[in-house]
């Protein structure tokens, strides 16, 4: 931790005079901010003041030159990881798995597939990653297994064997009819008949992965035995897979029918019987319980898109006993540079009725990458800035997706031969799959990006990968990569950043979103201001009300035109795409 403190606080010092002696800056900044972190840290679980990341393990950093990504790649990269200045890590599946959903089709829950490494190399990954202070957050997969799991083998075997009520099995309505209009979430019917027995079985997704019936109490048992298994090897905590769509209705009302077709050329359709049934909230409690009996806080983060956010406040539950981070996709698919619909969600989740942690992310493997989706294809850098300024800045666990730190853009296959996520075979060319935001982490500009020393990797390197790379960037004061672990640091040093109220400001502005952070009695407190459209723009600050006497405000990141002098609170001009993020007393 030691380590992790100096080169932090070296970077928050450095700020905006990057020509600063970092030795001197490091040794007092490190004396005064470690007190007030531990201070800090004592009174949270770790999860509330933690920066997670996600590592899509395919692609983060091949070890044995196979060509995809393992678990001994990403321990060697460790020490990036901690001197970028994240907390804990979030590993997508490594289980043995045929691979149909490059893991999320698991056929044994509780070991590792040799693709990525064994479990003597995953147990080194945790205890290397605790020396450096970084969690790992499994991926736990309960909706479905995969089609070769030992039990759907057993199920599919008869309609008597004991597994058989382990997922969910009908008759069709006719001769080559499916049960009822139910939907995949990746095209066609969700119904696949298995001869053997001649009846249907229920797939959310792949007609590969057989969704697992949680009305029974055995399925059941066995997961929780799967996470407790991961527990008791170290982990922090899981990230739950597609878990609103758990249960389905029993008695298998067909879905309603909306008006158009999909990407897959089917009737748009409302998942209103497949999709967030009441009983999901029964299991998330038993999940919770399940890491309730372990010390050490760990983590449930639960992957549900909810509709809104009366819907995603129902995941922490009651009485704080489900999730403590439900994904939160309202603010991540935004995707406009929108002042008054961040506003306007921000606000909203702060004040959830069930006080629970915000949790907020902009990318991750099954979705456009941030650096496509809020750009406007000529500041896509300043504008990446920006929305890291928002991420990290905000009251709320962030969340981020390996690559963003670095610009990394979404770069689709262009034949569909080359295709490699089946959702991308099926409904190509309108869609084109996930392969795009899955591409190699870009280390260098040698070859395949420093990922891979295979002739090909499992997917092509950008060529974006040149100029936009971990070395090319660490050089480059005004990289994406040094705002990142500026901002990184700041936030690790600032008490208000990490864990103080939000306070939305100037609540009309229909382009810049402001916002203070701050503790209790104002010890410390900042201002974030965040320009989204691309002219410049003057605000007015009253912070009067909030007891801050300072005129102006003392710039700690901001955008270099801003320059290193404070900014006055009644006339603050902010350029366009810009960021401020200072300190007012
Ligand atoms: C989740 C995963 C996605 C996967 C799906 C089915 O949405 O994030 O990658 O394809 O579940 O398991």
């Amino acid at each position: 931790m030691w380590n992790r403190a100096k080169f932090i606080f070296a970077i928050v010092t450095i700020g905006l005079c990057l020509s600063a002696n970092p030795s001197l800056a490091q040794q007092a900044a490190s004396q005064v901010s470690k007190a007030e972190h531990a201070h800090s840290k004592a009174q949270d679980p770790w999860w509330k003041q933690a920066v997670i990341y996600e590592i899509y393990p395919r692609s983060f950093q091949d070890s044995n030159g196979d060509g995809v990504g393992d678990i001994n790649g990403i321990t060697s990269r460790l020490d990036y990881l901690r001197d970028l200045g994240i907390d804990a890590i979030w590993i997508s599946p490594m289980y043995p798995s045929p691979l149909v959903d490059f893991g999320y089709d698991i056929s044994d829950y509780t070991a590792i597939d040799p693709l990525y490494g064994s479990l003597a190399d995953f147990d080194r990954l945790v205890s290397e990653a605790k020396k450096r202070g970084i969690r790992v957050i499994m991926d736990f997969v309960p909706n479905h297994t995969s089609d070769q799991h030992p039990w759907f083998a057993e199920s599919r075997s008869s309609r008597t064997v004991p597994k058989r009520d382990w997922y969910i099995w009908r008759d069709g309505k006719g001769p080559g009819q499916p049960p009822n209009n139910w939907q995949s979430w990746f095209g066609h019917s969700a119904w696949k008949f298995d001869p053997t027995t001649n009846q249907y079985y229920y797939h959310h997704f792949y007609t590969e992965q057989p969704d697992l019936n949680w009305r029974n109490p055995q399925v059941r048992k066995a997961m929780y035995d799967a996470m407790r298994f991961w527990l008791d090897r170290g982990v922090a905590g899981f990230r739950i897979d597609a878990v609103s769509r758990l249960f389905e209705d029993p008695d298998l009302h067909d879905d309603p029918i909306l008006p158009g077709k999909n990407a897959y050329g089917d009737p748009n359709i409302a998942h209103k019987y497949t999709d967030n049934l009441p009983e999901v909230h029964e299991v998330l409690r038993e999940m919770r319980k399940v890491v309730n009996e372990y010390p050490g806080n760990p983590v449930l983060i639960s992957e549900a898109d909810e509709p809104n956010i009366a819907e995603l406040t129902k995941m922490y539950g009651g009485k704080d006993d489900e999730v403590q981070l439900p994904m939160d996709f309202q603010i991540a698919d935004v995707n406009k540079r929108s002042a008054p619909e961040f506003r306007r969600l921000l606000n909203e989740i702060d004040k959830n009725a069930a006080g629970g942690q915000p949790h907020y992310f902009f990318s991750n493997h099954d979705q456009v990458r941030q650096w496509d989706r809020y750009g406007d294809g000529v500041h896509n850098d300043q504008i990446a800035k920006l929305i890291a300024a928002l991420l990290l800045t905000t009251r709320a666990t962030p969340l981020m997706y390996y690559g963003e730190e670095i610009g990394m853009r979404t770069t689709d296959p262009v034949r569909k031969e080359d295709v490699q996520d089946p959702i991308g075979k099926i409904g190509w060319p309108e869609e084109k799959g996930r392969d795009g935001e899955r591409t190699p982490m870009q280390w260098d500009a040698s070859k395949n990006a420093g990922f891979s020393a295979a002739q090909r990797p499992w997917l092509p390197v950008p060529p974006s990968s040149t100029e936009y790379n971990v070395k090319a960037e660490s050089k480059d004061p005004n990289s994406i990569l040094s705002f990142y672990k500026r901002l990184l640091a700041l936030r690790q040093s600032k008490p208000a950043l990490r864990d103080g109220l939000y306070l939305p400001l100037i609540g009309e502005d229909p382009y810049v979103l402001a916002y203070l952070r701050k503790k209790p009695n104002n010890s410390d407190v900042i201002l974030v201001v965040l320009n989204m459209s691309a002219e410049p723009r003057t605000v007015k600050f009253d912070l009067a009300a909030e007891g801050i006497g300072d005129s102006s405000a003392k710039p700690l990141i901001a955008s270099p035109e801003m320059g290193h002098d404070s900014t006055l609170l009644s006339h603050f001009t902010i350029p366009e795409f810009g960021v401020f993020i200072g300190s007012v007393h």
